[in-house]
């Protein structure tokens, strides 16, 4: 294995400040360390920030897509749109709820959902469609709604990546049918592991509240009652305390990324990358919460594979990433009919993206040390 060097940039790096590691010590000390007080806090802070909508928490985005489809009534016998360009989790559900996915081509310009795609691929079978803001981009949301209320299908918008992102001046989350977060250690805002679902009204974040735990109700006899088939997907209070903490920065978190997502476009402008194929993505500014900044590599022009070039980058002290490959072609979904050159653009984007370092305690300088690094691999590499 090679060496990295001790400056290592890691593709992405939780920030957890002093303040929420004592929370967590406290929480650990307090004698009550599994759902309770913490969740309680958490729950009511990220409703606030959603403009009040009730909102329940999970501990992974899976579970909360899973639930969505679940509360939106989706089960056997309906079909589900999604995109083939994101985590397989978002069609992974699908399944689980025992519906059909149903996939859309991406447009390759915002690497999201194409909604002309989408709307062509509606059937009277389709219950549902799961938008996903891949890297925090929204897609169009006033022609995803416009679809919806048209064909009256239910949204579970895979906003796991997009939390602090917006659509025209209005948060994600704040908007729109049922938004599943997902609070991963990666992700914007983390709780380590964990997820919330924004909901319509009481009755469904009643419902989320009792398939989160086993259906149970404290009606019933002897005081309790289990009415609905739920699971086993409550958030930890340690994680909740962990989430509390990093809600506290989020507008500071997505004002750094920006500023070096914009970094990266200034890095890359007029650049040799960039002249020999490199693939920006879209230079949103104000709706995006910059998740990941991802280029696409052209491989076509390069004597190196992807693999071969992540290698490079690490050796340059640089980390990358794969998010992701499309996931019509992975084998549990070859094995359901699924095949290739079904979904060109997404499995394009599978094949040539890479996702360069970003996060809240990178600087301009760090961006611009990528930057370069990518140009001589590209120079180094080229045709
Ligand atoms: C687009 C998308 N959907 C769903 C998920 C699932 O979230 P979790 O890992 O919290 O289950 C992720 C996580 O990476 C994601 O990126």
């Amino acid at each position: 294995m090679t060496q990295t060097p001790a400056s290592f940039l890691p593709f992405v790096k939780p920030e957890i400040d002093e303040e929420t590691i004592a929370g967590v010590v406290d929480v650990l000390r307090s004698g009550w360390i599994t759902t309770g007080p913490q969740n309680q806090a958490f729950e009511a802070a990220l409703s606030e920030y959603c403009g009040g909508r009730p909102v329940r928490t999970f501990n992974s985005g899976t579970a909360t897509l899973e639930i969505g489809l679940r509360i939106a009534g989706v089960g056997a016998g309906d079909e589900v749109i999604t995109t083939p360009a994101s985590w397989v989790s978002t069609s992974n559900v699908i399944y689980e709820v025992g519906a059909t996915p149903v996939f859309a081509d991406i447009d390759p310009v915002t690497r999201n959902i194409d909604l002309d795609k989408l709307e062509a691929a509606i059937t009277p079978k389709t219950k549902a469609i799961i938008p996903v803001f891949l890297t925090g981009l929204p897609v169009d949301m006033d022609r995803l709604y416009t679809i919806a209320r048209q064909h009256k299908l239910r949204v579970i918008e895979d906003a796991a990546q997009a939390f602090g992102s917006s659509w025209n001046g209005k948060r994600i989350g704040a908007i729109g049918d049922i938004v599943s977060f997902s609070f991963h250690a990666n992700k914007n805002l983390t709780s380590i592991e964990g997820g919330a679902l924004v909901l319509n009204n009481e009755d469904e974040a009643e419902l989320a509240r009792k398939y989160r735990l086993q259906g149970i109700t404290r009606t019933g006899h002897d005081g309790m009652d289990c009415d609905v088939l739920g699971g086993k997907y409550n958030l930890t209070d340690v994680a909740a305390r962990v989430g509390l903490g990093q809600l506290k920065h989020i507008e500071r978190f997505t004002e750094q990324r920006r500023k070096l997502a914009h970094a990266y476009f200034t890095g890359f402008e007029g650049s040799a990358a960039v002249t020999l194929g490199v693939g920006l993505p879209v230079a949103d500014m104000s709706n995006s919460n910059w998740h990941m900044f991802q280029i696409t590599l052209p491989l076509d022009r390069l004597t190196i594979s992807r693999a071969e070039f992540m290698e490079q980058l690490k050796q340059r002290g640089i980390g990358s990433g794969v998010h992701y490959p499309a996931i019509h072609l992975f084998t549990l979904y070859r094995e359901r009919g699924f095949t290739d050159g079904m979904f060109p653009h997404a499995e394009q984007l599978g094949k040539t993206t890479l996702t360069l370092p970003l996060f809240t305690q990178m600087s301009v300088a760090d961006v611009a040390r990528v930057c370069r690094a990518i140009d001589e691999i590209c120079t180094q590499y080229a045709k």
